[in-house]
């Protein structure tokens, strides 16, 4: 109710303002490729992998408990809780022995966007599983802001400091916090006027290990931290986007987020739409999850989310997957990974939502070598999200053309153009 009675009221106050997009004309935002989990020559690195999964399984226990206090507990799935907070363990410290260190191409599904009126720049990570925006202020301390683009207020006409506070914590040492503020923002020629968002003065080691300068959230109001709308929602409302719709293309070139529509030079064929069930995340229910012919699931749901490299399924469902692979077995306990020998990584390995089985690619269905192993992108987490609740990330959306719209109320998958 809050977030909805905002919204009119922003979208009164600025209409006049906004330059609405013809129909059915998005546009593009060229994005860079996201920093891998293993090295150059394809050599798993354990530390960052082990590091990434509980930075996953803190940002949606996050977006849990944003969800159950904005909009209360009955909006979360069956079988939903609040885990505790996920601690990076030193368990895969013998491992990591085997790993080589010559960490390369460190880069991300990341594009430029625009704060405030003297239109400050900023490369940041298009996360369709959050729903806030946050940039470095030029007050940060502490040396993980150095080589960042910082967020002036004072140099923005339209800058407006708001009361509260913005934080997240990741639970590897790494916590991002700072206050909240609004100002114009612009993605790709679709300015939102107001928009709220946190410069923040604390990073710790969020960035030690990239490029991008901040996150911009693409999911629903319901999980924003800052229990505002974000910056589509804003967009839409204020009628800056004709159709409520954008899409992504990630592949290691040429991809791009399309915001206003989709973009027919990307993909063939129709979109296959599925309606967005539950609230706050993009998450479809329906699904079957196969190797082949043997059905792993049933009747599961997917949230996908462009902010996570890989795949989290249930963990009695990933066992079961793997005890299709032979002679795979469990890698790190700790982080549900599992290794199986290189050449049985399956080709056939996919979802399906009663339309087209969308298979992941081998080659995307690897996550690095260890070895003559293999480590699959598959990882077996409870992460809290609810019983037959699957987390389909990067490994995921590498292979479809995926379609997120907010008119439709509903997530679309098509085959990529080669
Ligand atoms: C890293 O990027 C450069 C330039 O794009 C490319 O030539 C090289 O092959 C890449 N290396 C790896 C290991 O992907
Ligand atoms: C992580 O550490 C915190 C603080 O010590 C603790 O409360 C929490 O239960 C731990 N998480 C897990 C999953 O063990």
């Amino acid at each position: 109710m809050f977030i909805k009675s905002n919204l009119v009221a922003l979208a009164l106050a600025l209409t006049a303002s906004a330059t609405p997009l013809l129909e059915g004309v998005g546009t593009p935002i060229t994005l860079e490729k996201r920093v891998g989990l293993s090295t150059s020559s394809g050599f798993l690195d354990h530390a960052k992998a082990a590091k990434q999964v509980v930075r996953d399984r803190n940002k949606h226990r996050r977006n849990l408990m944003n969800l159950k206090r904005n909009v209360g507990a009955e909006f979360m799935n069956k079988g939903a809780h609040i885990p505790p907070i996920a601690n990076l363990t030193n368990s895969h410290h013998k491992r990591q022995s085997e790993q080589l260190t010559d960490y390369e191409n460190d880069s991300y599904w990341a594009g430029s966007i625009t704060i405030g009126s003297d239109k400050q720049s900023f490369l940041v990570d298009f996360d369709t599983g959050s729903s806030d925006l946050w940039v470095p202020s030029s007050k940060c301390k502490g040396s993980s802001c150095k080589s960042k683009k910082e967020y002036n207020a004072a140099s923005s006409s339209t800058a407006a400091h708001k009361p509260g506070t913005f934080t997240i914590e990741y639970g590897d040492g790494s916590k991002v916090s700072g206050p909240v503020y609004t100002d114009t923002v612009t993605v790709a020629g679709v300015t939102a006027h107001n928009q709220y968002f946190s410069p923040v003065t604390s990073v710790s080691s969020y960035f030690a290990d990239g490029e991008k300068d901040g996150v911009l959230g693409l999911a629903f109001p319901e999980i924003s931290n800052l229990h505002q709308s974000p910056f589509l929602t804003t967009a839409k409302a204020q009628g800056a986007v004709k159709a409520g719709v954008f899409a992504f293309k990630l592949d290691a070139s040429g991809s791009e987020l399309y915001l206003g529509g989709t973009n027919p030079k990307l993909y063939k064929g129709a979109i296959e739409y599925h309606p967005v069930v539950g609230a706050g995340f993009w998450q479809i229910g329906g699904m079957e999850v196969e190797n082949g012919d043997q059905v792993i699931a049933s009747g599961a749901q997917a949230i996908v989310d462009s902010g996570t490299s890989i795949i989290y399924g249930p963990p009695a469902s990933v066992a079961a997957l793997y005890e299709t692979i032979p002679e795979s077995r469990v890698y790190d306990s700790a982080n549900g990974l599992y290794e199986f020998p290189c050449a049985a990584v399956p080709a056939d390995f996919g979802f399906s939502w009663g339309g087209k089985t969308w298979t992941i690619e081998p080659v995307n269905f690897i996550l690095g070598r260890v070895g003559n192993m293999c480590v699959g992108a598959v990882a077996g987490v409870d992460l809290g999200l609810g019983d037959g609740v699957w987390l389909l990330g990067d490994s995921f959306m590498k292979n479809v053309y995926s379609v997120f719209s907010f008119d439709k109320k509903a997530v679309g998958f098509a085959q990529l153009k080669q």
